[in-house]
């Protein structure tokens, strides 16, 4: 038998510039931008065999920490079905895909833009050994975050380290809505260590998946408005990033965050994923600065888990503050502390 495996680990990543709401198939209303983690990822191994016989049957079989997961398979099945256009070579093989997040169980983060970034990265690799050839695209990265867009808008950013933009901006060169590129502006070095813990504030499933929720944009009477403020909110961002201005970039995130809730609240039928320890922790982190004058802010996923972002050297305050006065108010005291990081690992194949 013809099998061999191959294995990447890929990172979850927070959007600074938050992409909600979506047109066509997977493409942005507005670019985002985001930095990757470093701590939570997804380890994923494909294992590809050649089929004895050619057909057109997709065989793929999905195993989540070691246990097939028919709910994952399902939709990861859907994905492979537009992936396979850009990998013809898929109809020639058996895949069996083993994944894992070294972040806790329901611990409320998203996971699909670590898996399936990990995953196109795999099937990528795979392209590589089995045809040696990359079509149509610039790069191996290129095609694995348009792959990984494909699943999820998101995941298109986590195929790069640091800071990742997606969507088109006449300020980044080589933008596009098709893929995340690396950015090249300029990153002043107050940014270049940014911290990110992860407050725990429920770990539950989202009430509200965030296909539904973009999908509510279409008729959100603030969209346009939102669309506007994310593209205003990410040239201004461009230029704090190269000038090490801090106080902006508090008001810039936190202004991403909050907006991002105000169009959950806006969408018909509306919806909040705030909980009340999530204002409680937001309303004590502002206190915190006021009087500390530290550099820290917040930012929020579509969930109620808070991201508290500030640079390596406040760490030591910052962590006694979360030990202090706001892990009362997550889930079992959970958090996960966490940091920029160097994107995708390439394990081995
Ligand atoms: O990638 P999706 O479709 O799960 O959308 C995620 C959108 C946010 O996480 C809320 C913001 C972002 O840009 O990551």
């Amino acid at each position: 038998m013809n099998t061999n495996e191959i294995r990447w680990q890929s990172p979850s990543n927070i959007a600074l510039i938050k992409y909600w709401g979506k047109r066509s198939f997977q493409l942005p209303m507005n670019p985002s931008l985001s930095i990757s983690l470093k701590q939570s990822f997804t380890d994923t191994r494909l294992v590809y065999t050649r089929k004895e016989r050619a057909n057109t049957d997709l065989s793929f079989e999905f195993y989540f920490e070691d246990r097939r997961n028919l709910g994952f398979e399902c939709k990861i099945r859907n994905w492979l079905i537009h992936v396979k256009p850009h990998l013809e070579f898929l109809d020639d093989y058996e895949l069996k895909v083993y994944s894992s997040n070294n972040f806790p169980h329901s611990s409320g983060i998203a996971s699909s833009a670590s898996s399936f970034s990990a995953l196109a990265l795999c099937l990528c690799s795979m392209e590589k050994e089995v045809t040696n050839d990359i079509n149509d695209f610039d790069s191996f990265e290129q095609k694995a975050s348009y792959l990984a867009r494909l699943g999820s808008g998101s995941a298109s950013r986590s195929i790069y380290g640091k800071f990742a933009v997606w969507g088109k901006s006449d300020l980044i060169p080589g933008s596009s809505d098709e893929y995340a590129i690396p950015l090249t502006n300029p990153v002043h070095e107050n940014f270049a260590d940014l911290c990110d813990s992860i407050l725990i504030v429920a770990s539950s499933a989202k009430k509200i998946s965030s296909t539904v929720g973009h999908h509510l944009m279409e008729n959100n009477p603030f969209a346009e408005a939102r669309y506007g403020v994310a593209k205003s909110n990410l040239n201004k961002m461009l230029d704090v990033l190269k000038s090490g201005d801090e106080k902006s970039f508090i008001r810039i995130v936190e202004n991403e965050a909050l907006s991002l809730h105000a169009m959950f609240l806006t969408s018909s039928p509306g919806y909040f994923l705030c909980l009340p320890g999530t204002l409680s922790i937001i309303n004590k982190i502002r206190s915190y600065c006021e009087t500390s004058g530290l550099f820290l802010c917040f930012t929020l996923d579509a969930g109620p888990n808070v991201h508290l972002l500030y640079p390596k050297r406040f760490q030591t305050a910052i962590h006694a503050f979360i030990k202090s006065e706001l892990l009362q108010y997550c889930e079992n005291e959970r958090w996960i502390d966490d940091e920029i990081g160097g994107g995708p690992y390439f394990i081995g194949s």
